[in-house]
C-alpha cells in the first residue's frame, strides 16, 4: 500500500480520529480534588465523571465488593466512550486495578495510590509518613507497599478516619465538628516526639480538610495528596500515547452520579466544581448503559 492508500487510489480527505473523553470515578464527590488538578494540567481535555454516590461509601467494604463496584463504574464509562481512565478513589484504586485490566484490556488506567505515595516520598525529610484514607485503604496495606517500593525503610504510620468522607459528602469542611474529628484521629500520631514529618492524604475527599489538618497536625508538618501528581501520570500517559495537548481549546465536562444529583452539584461546589443541580445526570449503573458514541 502506497501513500496514497491501497493500489494508488487517491487518498481521502484525512479525518482525525475522535478523541474522547478521560474518565473520572469516584464513590462520590472525593474524586472531584482529583478532576480539579486534571482539568489545570490538561485544560483542552474533555471529562467524564462518574460519583457511584448510591453506594458510597467505598471504604468500608471488602475488597471484592470495591472491586466490582468499580468495574461496574468503569462500564459505564466505557460505554459512554472514553479514552482513558482515571480511578479518583484510593480506595477503588487499592483493590480494583488488576479487575479493571481484565475487565478492560487496552483501556489505559491510572489509579491514585501510587501518584500518592510519589508526593509522600518526595516530601519527607525524616522518613516519616503518616496516611490518612479509609479503612479498606489502611487494612490493604496498598500505601505502605507502595511507599516501601518507592523509598525502602521509610516508616509509614496509617490512621482509617471514616468519618472525614460522611463530612466532606456533607460540606462540612470546617468548624468544631471537623476540628473534634481531626483531634480525635491525630493526636496519637502527631503528639509523639518522633511524629511524621508529611501527611498523606489517600483519600480523595480529604483535601477539603488540608487547613484544618496542618492546625491540628502543626505548622512544621508537609501535607500533600495524589491530585498533581496523578494528574502528571495522566498527561505522561496521554503524550506517550501519542496525545498531543489540546490547548486550542476549552474543554468539556460531563459529570453523572447514581444518586442525588442535586446534593451532588451543592456539595461538589465545596470541592471547588461549579456547577448547576440540572447538570449532573442520575444513573442507573443496573441498567445496560448506552452503545457507545450514543450518548
Ligand atoms: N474517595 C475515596 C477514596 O479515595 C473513598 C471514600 C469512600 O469511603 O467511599 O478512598
Amino acid at each position: 500500500m502506497g501513500a496514497d492508500g491501497p493500489r494508488g487510489a487517491p487518498a481521502g480527505p484525512l479525518v482525525p480520529p475522535r478523541l474522547r473523553p478521560v474518565g473520572v470515578f469516584d464513590s462520590g464527590v472525593g474524586g472531584l480534588t482529583v478532576l480539579g488538578a486534571l482539568r489545570a494540567r490538561l485544560p483542552g481535555e474533555d471529562f467524564l465523571y462518574l460519583g457511584d454516590t448510591a453506594r458510597l461509601p467505598y471504604g468500608t467494604k471488602s475488597a471484592d465488593t470495591v472491586a466490582r463496584y468499580s468495574v461496574q463504574c468503569a462500564g459505564l464509562l466505557v460505554a459512554r466512550g472514553i479514552d482513558a481512565l482515571v480511578v479518583a478513589c484510593n480506595t477503588a484504586s487499592a483493590f480494583a486495578l488488576p479487575a479493571l485490566a481484565a475487565a478492560y484490556p487496552g483501556l489505559p488506567v491510572v489509579g491514585v495510590v501510587e501518584p500518592g505515595a510519589a508526593a509522600a516520598v518526595a516530601a519527607t525529610r525524616t522518613g516519616h509518613v503518616a496516611v490518612l484514607a479509609t479503612e479498606a485503604t489502611v487494612r490493604g496495606g496498598a500505601y505502605a507497599r507502595a511507599i516501601e517500593r518507592l523509598r525502602p525503610g521509610t516508616r509509614v504510620t496509617s490512621v482509617a478516619c471514616p468519618l472525614f468522607v460522611a463530612l466532606a459528602e456533607e460540606g462540612w469542611t470546617d468548624g468544631a465538628v471537623v476540628h473534634a474529628v481531626a483531634h480525635r484521629y491525630l493526636d496519637a500520631a502527631f503528639a509523639a516526639a518522633d511524629a511524621p514529618d508529611t501527611l498523606v492524604l489517600g483519600c480523595t475527599h480529604f483535601p477539603v480538610f488540608a487547613p484544618v489538618l496542618r492546625e491540628v497536625a502543626g505548622p512544621g508538618v508537609r501535607i500533600v495528596d495524589s491530585a498533581a501528581t496523578t494528574a502528571e501520570a495522566v498527561a505522561a500517559l496521554l503524550s506517550a500515547r501519542g496525545r498531543t495537548p489540546r490547548d486550542d481549546r476549552r474543554g468539556t465536562l460531563r459529570l453523572l452520579a447514581t444518586d442525588g444529583p442535586e446534593r451532588f452539584a451543592r456539595v461538589g461546589a465545596v470541592f471547588g466544581i461549579a456547577v448547576a443541580p440540572g447538570d449532573v445526570e442520575l444513573v442507573d449503573l443496573a441498567q445496560p448503559p448506552p452503545a457507545a458514541g450514543t450518548a
